[in-house]
């Protein structure tokens, strides 16, 4: 029994890439595990992606590439983010690859690349319509690739772009995006033989082949996590994250007493309610507060009053077998009944990303 943990299902993000290497043919995966792998422990996922068939990892930040370039030296990694000086040279130094999209930053890692004695891979990126990193400018982005693949401190290694509307089916910007890419991708690689091209994310991958070109990036996907905010069974993906802690106390509640801060629940009838030590300290979003259910021997309870930093309650009703010590589940299966992360998302009005992305550090990740 512990008091609140994440277990890990590493055989779901084994299989996961694999489903996901099965819809992409001979195009590379490149498993996304920034963020803590989205909060599922991004050492012990990065692995198990590589054992499902991704062949290279992509993390946001120089301290994720150190974090993961440390240990998982002969793979590739790609930093995506934007870096500062220092950084570019942490990113060097964890032999990892850097994205680039403007001249004066090429420099800059051109320069460094020098000093650390090795090339720096890199990767230009393109703005087919994001609105975030990336230069904007086709003509500006062909320049830059030129320069990279002539600078003797530099290996031009990829062209990209992301695309900002991919989990929605409907959408022709996707498509608008896709068109401008390929334009680009296509004048790169006739220049540069050997540069991949990438655009696809989770979303992509599973809507349209065309996204997919030589690699696609993905991470919510690797998880179990719909990227369209559905059932995840829908695409056969398997959720690999369960949030679990057990029920602390049982405690009769008379009619009308109140459980919580600000006593915004109060029994309509005598009833129990149990007490489970997790709260917002550990990612439990006070959100939830009267808005959420939780799986005790198989059922679903609600969860009752105002999520706290270190506790929850929740009505067991006027009879109940639950003892202290029962296991109890926020995400994730017991017996026939599942919380999936995408139902909290709803419940929140937010995205499946940011519901095990929140799972707070206090939380320990342990494999299933
Ligand atoms: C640049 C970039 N590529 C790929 C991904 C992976 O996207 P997803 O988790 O939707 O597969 C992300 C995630 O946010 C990203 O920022």
């Amino acid at each position: 029994m512990e008091r609140a943990v994440a277990r890990i299902d590493l055989g779901a993000v084994r299989a996961n890439c694999a489903r996901l290497k099965s819809e992409l043919g001979g195009a590379e995966l490149c498993a996304v595990v920034k963020a803590d792998g989205y909060g599922h422990g991004a050492d012990t996922c990065a692995e198990a992606a590589l054992a499902g068939g991704a062949t290279r990892l992509a993390v946001a930040t120089a301290g994720e590439a150190e974090q993961i370039g440390r240990r998982l030296q002969h793979v590739k990694l790609l930093t995506m983010g934007a870096l500062t000086e220092d950084e570019v040279d942490a990113v060097i130094s964890a032999g990892a690859e850097l994205a680039v999209w403007r001249e004066g930053f090429r420099g800059v890692v051109a320069a460094r690349a020098r000093a650390h004695g090795h090339r720096a891979r890199v990767h230009v990126k393109y703005d087919t319509g994001m609105g975030r990193l990336g230069n904007p400018d086709a003509g500006e982005v062909l320049e830059l690739c030129r320069a990279c693949a002539k600078d003797p401190h530099l290996e031009l290694a990829g062209i990209w772009t992301h695309l900002a509307t991919a989990d929605e089916p409907n959408s022709t910007y996707f498509d608008e995006q896709l068109d401008r890419f390929d334009a680009i991708a296509a004048a790169v690689k006739a220049e540069h033989p050997g540069v991949i091209a990438h655009a696809a994310n989770s979303a992509a991958v599973l809507r349209d082949k065309r996204s997919h070109h030589d690699m696609a990036r993905c991470g919510v996907a690797v998880y179990g996590l719909d990227p369209f905010q559905r059932d995840p069974a829908e695409h056969d993906l398997r959720p690999a994250l369960s949030l679990r802690s057990y029920v602390a106390d049982v405690k009769r509640f008379p009619a009308g007493t109140s459980a919580g801060y600000g006593r915004r629940w109060k029994a309509e009838v005598d009833t129990w309610v149990g007490v489970i030590p997790l709260g917002y300290g550990d990612g439990v979003r006070r959100g939830l507060s009267n808005n959420a259910e939780v799986l005790v021997g198989g059922q679903r309870y609600p969860l009752v009053g105002t999520v706290s930093m270190d506790n929850i309650t929740v009505d067991l009703g006027p009879d109940t077998t639950v003892e202290p010590g029962d296991e109890a589940v926020l995400i994730g299966r017991q017996g026939e009944e599942e919380i999936l992360a995408e139902e909290l998302a709803a419940r929140l009005e937010t995205i499946n990303y940011e519901v095990t992305c929140a799972i707070s550090p206090r939380v320990p990740r342990h494999p299933a």
